[in-house]
This record gives C-alpha cells, sequence and structure tokens, in this order.
C-alpha cells in the first residue's frame, strides 16, 4: 500500500532544505569535508545541575507518578519556577493565570493554531520568519498573510502594512523578538504597539519568545507581558530549548491570554499526554537558577559571534554585531545579486567549492531573500574554518 500525503501536508511549501541536503551528500561523497554552521542547535549540552536534577527525579522512588503521564501529574515545581522566573526576569507577575507546560514552542505554535483557527481563516505572520506559524495556520485550514520585514526598519514589523481586510479577517498575529533568522530585537515600546494593535483589531498577538535570553553586551530583551493589560490580547511563547541548551528535553511554557491558553491547553489534552514529569522537575530547577546558568552559555555563543562577525568584517561584510540570537545573518556578496535567487546561488557555490553550509535567506521566504544565515551553535575552530573558507569566495 502507498499512502498519499493528505490535502493538508501537501499545502505546506516545498521542504527547500531538501535539496540542500542532497547536495551536501553529493559534496560529501566527493570527499569534500563539509562543515555545517547552519542549524541552530546548541552543541554544548544541558548545564549540569539540570541533569542532576532530571536523574534525581527519574529514579525518585519515593514519587509513585514519576513515570507516569505527565499531564495526569504536573511537577508543580514547574508553573511556580516560570511564575518566579517571569517576576524575577521582567517584574510580571502571572497572578492566577495559567501557565501551559508545552513540549517545546514548535509543537505549542502548531497547537494554538489548531485550538483557535478554523478553515478558512487567516493568521498573520512575519517573513523572513519561523516557519511553523504557517504550517499551524495550515494544519488548523487557514493560511497566512505575510508581512515582510524589512532591514531600513530594523526588521521590525510595520503593523501599518496590514490592510484592512487582513486586520478584519486575521484571528492571530505572530512576532518574534529577538528575530530568527534577522538577530533584530524590539523594544518594550514595540510591543506596547503590538499590544494596542490587538486590541484594536481584535486580533490575538503570540509572542515568540524562544530567543530571549540568548543576549550579549548588556542587552535585556522585553517581554511582552511586561506591557500593561497585554494578558488582554496577547500570549507568549518562552522556550528553554536555546536558553540552557536543552532542544531535545522539549520544555517551554505558554502564558497570558486567558482564552488563548485554556485554547492551547484543550488541544495538548486532546493529543499530547503532557511533559515527562523528570522533564518538569528539571526544567524547572534550570529557571530557578537561570541567572547563574545562562551567564555562561551566553559567553560562549558572544565569543563565537565576534570571531564570525569580525572574520566576515575584516572581509568587507560591514555588519554590526547582533545584540541577540545565536545567529549572524548576513548579505550575500554583491556578485550573486544577478542570480534568480542571490541567496540560492551563494548558498549552493559555496558549499560546492569550499563545503561550507549555511542557511539561505531565502528558505524563511521571499523577504529572506539576499541574505544568508549563519548559526553559532557550532565550536570555534569549526566556525574559524568556515570563515576563512568563506571570505575565500567572496571576491
Ligand atoms: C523562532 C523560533 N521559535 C521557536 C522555535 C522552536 O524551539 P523549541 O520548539 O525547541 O522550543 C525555534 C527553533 O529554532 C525558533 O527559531
Amino acid at each position: 500500500m502507498d499512502v498519499s500525503y493528505s490535502d493538508r501536508l501537501q499545502k505546506l511549501p516545498p521542504y527547500l532544505f531538501a535539496d540542500l541536503r542532497r547536495k551536501m551528500a553529493e559534496a560529501r561523497r566527493r570527499g569534500v569535508k563539509v562543515l555545517r554552521i547552519d542549524i541552530g542547535d546548541p552543541d554544548s549540552p544541558a548545564p549540569d545541575p539540570v541533569v542532576r536534577e532530571l536523574i534525581r527525579a527519574i529514579d525518585d522512588k519515593e514519587d509513585p507518578f514519576r513515570h507516569r503521564y505527565g499531564c495526569d501529574v504536573p511537577a508543580e515545581a514547574f508553573p511556580e519556577a516560570v511564575r518566579s522566573f517571569y517576576q524575577r526576569r521582567w517584574g510580571v507577575d502571572l497572578g492566577g493565570g495559567q501557565v501551559v507546560t508545552t513540549m517545546g514552542s514548535k509543537d505549542a505554535i502548531v497547537k494554538l493554531a489548531l485550538g483557535i483557527m478554523n478553515p478558512g481563516e487567516i493568521g498573520v505572520a512575519p517573513q523572513p520568519g519561523y516557519p511553523t506559524y504557517n504550517i499551524g495556520h495550515v494544519f488548523a485550514g487557514g493560511s497566512t498573510y505575510y508581512v515582510s520585514l524589512r532591514k531600513e526598519n530594523g526588521f521590525l514589523l510595520d503593523f501599518e502594512e496590514i490592510p484592512a481586510d487582513v486586520r478584519r479577517a486575521a484571528k492571530i498575529l505572530w512576532i518574534n523578538y529577538p528575530n530568527n533568522p534577522t538577530t533584530a530585537t524590539a523594544t518594550l515600546e514595540f510591543f506596547e504597539r503590538a499590544v494596542e494593535f490587538g486590541r484594536r483589531n481584535d486580533i490575538l498577538i503570540a509572542h515568540d519568545s524562544a530567543y530571549s535570553e540568548n543576549t550579549y553586551d548588556g542587552y535585556v530583551a522585553p517581554s511582552i507581558l511586561q506591557v500593561d493589560g497585554a494578558a488582554d490580547v496577547a500570549v507568549e511563547f518562552f522556550s528553554l530549548s536555546k536558553a540552557f541548551s536543552m532542544t531535545g528535553w522539549r520544555a517551554g511554557c505558554v502564558c497570558g491570554n486567558p482564552s488563548a491558553v485554556r485554547a492551547l491547553q484543550a488541544v495538548k489534552e486532546n493529543i499530547d499526554n503532557g511533559t515527562l514529569r523528570a522533564v518538569q522537575f528539571a526544567a524547572a530547577r534550570a529557571l530557578n537558577l537561570a541567572e547563574e546558568l545562562i551567564p555562561p552559555i551566553n559567553e560562549i555563543y558572544r565569543r563565537r559571534r565576534d570571531v564570525v562577525v569580525d572574520a566576515l568584517n575584516a572581509a568587507g561584510w560591514n555588519l554590526e554585531k547582533p545584540q541577540a540570537t545565536i545567529y549572524v545573518w548576513a548579505p550575500v556578496p554583491e556578485k550573486y545579486a544577478s542570480a534568480k535567487s542571490p541567496s540560492g546561488a551563494f548558498v549552493e557555490e559555496l558549499l560546492e567549492k569550499t563545503g561550507v553550509m549555511v542557511t539561505p535567506g531565502r528558505g524563511y521566504g521571499p523577504a529572506g531573500e539576499g541574505f544568508f544565515r549563519i548559526s553559532l551553535t557550532y565550536p570555534d575552530d569549526v566556525l574559524k574554518e568556515a570563515m576563512d573558507r568563506i571570505i575565500g569566495i567572496k571576491e
């Protein structure tokens, strides 16, 4: 039997990286030493105290629930740690508001769409941007209206660009700062505008805060929930993945607008059975030790960011150092400007000639064209060698 993909799966845009993966395999077969610096998945392990807490909790014979469905036996320690973290970190009192324990943000982004969107409805998402916002809309039977993020606006979403008919129809608007892939940051004033836009147009504002803790040079990323009355119209997705090098653990939370939070929780109750209790305890430990655990992780990314940006700038790139995220977002060299897809042409040639694999901007939608993304989740010596190779093909 050969089952066919559902219509909804077929509606997803083609996986742009499949072709690059094939090219990477071919290059390897030719004996090229491929250096990947494209994927944003931390290379360092989760911090020791978090690992120790996981081991303690999974083998805690005093806890009869340790191997049970996580949804039925929530570890109160996690929502408590989230409340304390929001209070310490942003001065936000989550009060009696529900904290949804998620299996990381990706999963929850799709589940929120499933919980609030009907077939034919619209969600608004940034472009270039994380593809999962659109995937959620499509799986819910809806579609996406994209708003371009432009360099001249500091890659901030311009709410004025959203036409009146889209404002009337849209159910949800996604924003993400610090931003993947552009590395842009937003001020609290931007979040105030977002909340105001949501309130005026009756659109749920969903802030994806996946990189709020990956910050450098004293920059502190705000939370949308700091805005007065934000919970009337906004939800925030927080993830432990990048903040604590815990991508594989699948741990995060969603807080804010009570009806959106309830819808997400209801979808989860119907689809997943929650997060392993030991992961909940370990994630709580991470948040409770955030002030101690996060700075050493960020110091590694800051050092690598400097290696990458200094090398590119020495070769004439003229980049500012990103204050946040685990990426560097850079324009492709001028000589590719006339190609049909400058970022595609650059990335393919880079792979062919040097074996270095970066992410083409067009992978984040047409508005990402003209740029490429480097991830700082690779060892310093790999990044250094990759920079030497990239610089060699610039001219
Ligand atoms: C913008 C953004 N949001 C969400 C995620 C999902 O992270 P996780 O599901 O691990 O929390 C990522 C991961 O790369 C991301 O870049």
